[in-house]
């Protein structure tokens, strides 16, 4: 059984390359939804989960939904896949905590490099054509290397760290939680023409359209499909994705 998360569809193509026939592959926000949290996991069946790393951890909706789960059964294997557009930081070191907090241990930690996603600071921006499609060609690659190594159910930890691990996943991930992690900034400009792709793109359900304009409903994870997504560039989170890209997989990286 494969849990995953994904505001742009980088990791639910990970987690879709990854899941074998027959197993079950479960969005998070549909379960939270749904409100199941519980779920038999038979001896021999692997638990795994595939999600984005916001701010060098797991999502705080993910960490939110493993601290809710409850397992029947022992797992025989568990592992973590997450998608990053450079650096995880200590997501493996948090995300190992949260699972051991429900008395399981995590086998497996790996992360496949994606294109950045991120746009709402100054500096950061999706990154250039030639650089989007590198990164999901190598991607490809990585999926099926790191396919075969969860059928050997092999032990291994493989993230991408680059430096100050701590800093940035024990101090800034706090701070970035409590100041940018939040939807009042998200506006629409005269640009929308009211299409609501903004809504039906939001995996939280957050967005609904009054008098044809977008509005946010306070429960959002700043995944940003709703910026990603407008087909007229006129979702904006402050002036701070001002002349910023878009992206999301499937679509062509535009800059
Ligand atoms: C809120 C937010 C925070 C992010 N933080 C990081 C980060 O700390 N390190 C990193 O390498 N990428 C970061 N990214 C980029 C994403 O992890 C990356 O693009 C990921 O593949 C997006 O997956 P998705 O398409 O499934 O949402 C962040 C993206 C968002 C939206």
């Amino acid at each position: 059984m494969i849990f995953y998360f994904s505001g742009l569809g980088n990791s639910r193509h990970v987690a879709e390359g990854l899941t074998e026939e027959g197993e079950r592959l479960l969005f998070i926000p549909d379960a939270e939804r749904a409100g199941c949290y519980d779920y038999a996991v038979g001896m021999e069946e692997r638990l795994g989960f595939v999600f984005p790393v916001y701010s060098w951890r797991a999502p705080r909706l993910v960490s939110d939904f493993v601290r809710r789960l409850r397992i029947e059964g022992r797992p025989g294997y568990t592992f973590m896949v997450a998608t990053c557009g450079d650096d995880c930081g200590r997501t493996e070191h948090y995300f190992r905590q949260e699972l051991r907090r429900k008395g399981l241990n995590l086998d497996t930690a790996l992360a496949i490099q994606m294109p950045n996603t991120y746009v709402c600071l100054p500096g950061m921006d999706v990154d250039p054509t030639p650089l989007a499609e590198e990164k999901l060609a190598r991607a490809e690659e990585r999926i099926a290397q790191v396919k075969a190594l969860l059928r050997r159910r092999e032990r291994v930890s493989q993230m991408i760290v680059t430096g100050m691990a701590g800093l940035k996943s024990d101090v800034v991930q706090p701070l970035f939680y409590s100041l940018l992690v939040k939807d009042k900034p998200f506006h629409s400009s005269e640009a929308c023409v009211s299409c609501g792709i903004c809504a039906k793109s939001c995996p939280l359900q957050n967005i609904v359209m009054v008098d044809g304009r977008p509005q946010w409903q306070g429960h959002c994870t700043t995944c940003l499909a709703c910026y990603h997504h407008c087909p007229q560039h006129a979702i904006h989170y402050g002036r701070a994705t001002d002349k910023k890209g878009q992206y999301y997989f499937g679509n062509d990286t535009k800059k």
